[in-house]
């Protein structure tokens, strides 16, 4: 079976490299020729655990990119990868999409092929999709992914369930087909979700909203927490000690960021606005969301020290979390901004060197370079927290190092503002430091 993945953003390029290493014959089509390159020379353009030696293994073995998308008339299976990001009214912007399936029009001839939405895409798509393709021998499949960022490769490898939703679920040539593609899993007892294509569009949206709204939910708690001088992470433990309720994506903290939860969350509110409905809960988790970052810097940062003009503060993490190099609607990042607007000094740190870089790129290349002298990137932590007024964690990175004792020396002052809860409060009390958390003190 030979299959195309179109798009080699995070979730093209891992179901590429991931396809190849399960045995397909796979080609990624990116419209990006210098992209393309750097994969054929088993480069990986994205960090992502594990991927670049898994794509060197495969490359120019059962694996390659190209730009062209000739390769599509000789594939039985299309999965679309491309990304499908916010517009300016907090939509999903399909014009890559649409573009991708114009391009594949082309190609295909009377060979009969399967085309796999994996792009995350609002409720109707795959509909539209299949009208678009109506002259052609083509079957329009949904089948959403639930990767993390950091570790999508072991997600890609370890799926929790596979949804593929189809125009007939009952009734039609590709189930076979995708069920080899995906036989891996179905040895492995891994559940297959088989549905309609709106239900199967909604299962993502409603699985990223939900946990977006369970952050959101802690977050909200976590204020009153403060005041009544509870402890939030204790309120988590013993709430997802309840099965029901589960122990995961209760962590109190800045809020959540990325490529995924933002978008996402917006683009279902539209979809009821759309069909009139009111989003009371949707809209909610994103409102919280959104004001969390400043909540925690005016209650913690400038509630402890007045005015923070002048004062110098080390962020600890940058990307939006730990172990990627993706800033995208990272609240280190909104933490940073509203620092420096404030008049402080910003010396930020993150253990990928790549996240590092693209901070520093995103200040140089932005118009507030005058803000960006006030902002430092270290390559290593000691430095960034050398002659600090406060330390900021901003990334739920493991920082309970053994050497808060040594940084303590570093420090002009010992305080630290946890914004995502992550360190051990009482030890590092009693080391001296004054802390601050979310939700707890
Ligand atoms: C998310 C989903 O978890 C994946 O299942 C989904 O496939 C993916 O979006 C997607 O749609 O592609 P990801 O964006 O990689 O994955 O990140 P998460 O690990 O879910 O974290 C998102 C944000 O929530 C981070 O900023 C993190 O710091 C924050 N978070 C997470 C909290 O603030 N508290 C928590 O308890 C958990």
């Amino acid at each position: 079976m030979k299959i195309s993945v179109i798009g080699t953003g995070y979730v093209g390029l891992i179901q590429s490299v991931g396809l190849s290493k399960l045995g397909f014959e796979v080609t990624g089509i990116d419209i990006d020729e210098r992209k393309v390159k750097k994969l054929n020379s088993g480069i990986s353009t994205l960090y992502e655990d594990n991927l670049e030696e898994e794509l060197k293994k495969f490359i120019n073995e059962n694996l390659k990119f190209t730009s062209s998308y000739e390769p599509i008339s000789n594939s039985d299976v299309i999965f679309l990868c491309v990304g499908t990001p916010q517009d300016d009214f907090g939509n999903a912007d399909l014009k890559f999409l649409y573009s991708a399936v114009e391009s594949i029009k082309k190609y295909i001839d009377n060979k009969p092929k399967t085309v796999v939405i994996k792009s995350t895409v609002p409720v109707g798509t795959c509909r539209k999709i299949q009208e678009i393709l109506k002259d052609y021998p083509v079957e329009v499949v949904s089948n959403p992914e639930f990767l993390r960022e950091g570790i999508a490769f072991k997600d890609f490898f370890e799926p929790e369930r596979i949804v593929l939703g189809f125009e007939n679920p009952e009734n039609n040539r590709s189930i076979n087909l995708l069920k080899k593609v995906y036989g891996h899993f179905e040895k492995n007892n891994v559940p297959f979700v088989i549905s309609s294509w709106e239900t199967s569009e909604l299962i993502k949206y409603a699985s990223n909203a939900f946990l977006a709204a369970k952050i959101s939910f802690i977050n909200e708690i976590s204020k009153l927490s403060d005041k009544v001088g509870a402890d939030i992470k204790t309120i988590s433990e013993a709430m997802g000690m309840d099965e029901r309720i589960g122990a995961k994506f209760l962590n109190a903290g800045i809020g959540y960021g990325g490529s995924c939860f933002p978008k996402d969350v917006k683009a279902l509110a539209k979809q009821f606005e759309s069909f009139e409905i009111e989003s009371k809960i949707i809209t909610s988790t994103e409102n919280v969301n959104q004001a969390q970052t400043t909540w925690f810097f005016e209650n913690k940062i400038k509630k402890y020290y007045g005015n923070v003009s002048g004062k110098t503060f080390a962020v600890l993490g940058l990307a939006f979390k730990p172990n990627t190099d993706d800033l995208r609607e990272s609240k280190a990042i909104e933490l940073i901004n509203i620092l420096l607007k404030n008049g402080a000094i910003v010396k930020g740190f993150d253990y990928i060197e790549k996240a590092r870089e693209n901070t520093l790129n995103k200040y140089i290349l932005s118009d507030s370079k005058s803000i960006g002298y006030s902002l430092h990137i270290l390559d290593h932590l000691e430095d960034a927290v050398f002659e600090t007024d406060g330390i900021v964690i901003a990334t739920e990175y493991d920082f309970n190092i053994e050497n808060w004792m040594k940084i303590k020396e570093l420090v002009k002052e010992p305080v630290i503002f946890d914004g995502k809860n992550v360190l051990d409060s009482k030890k590092l009390k009693s080391l001296g430091y004054t802390y601050f958390g979310v939700g707890r003190n």
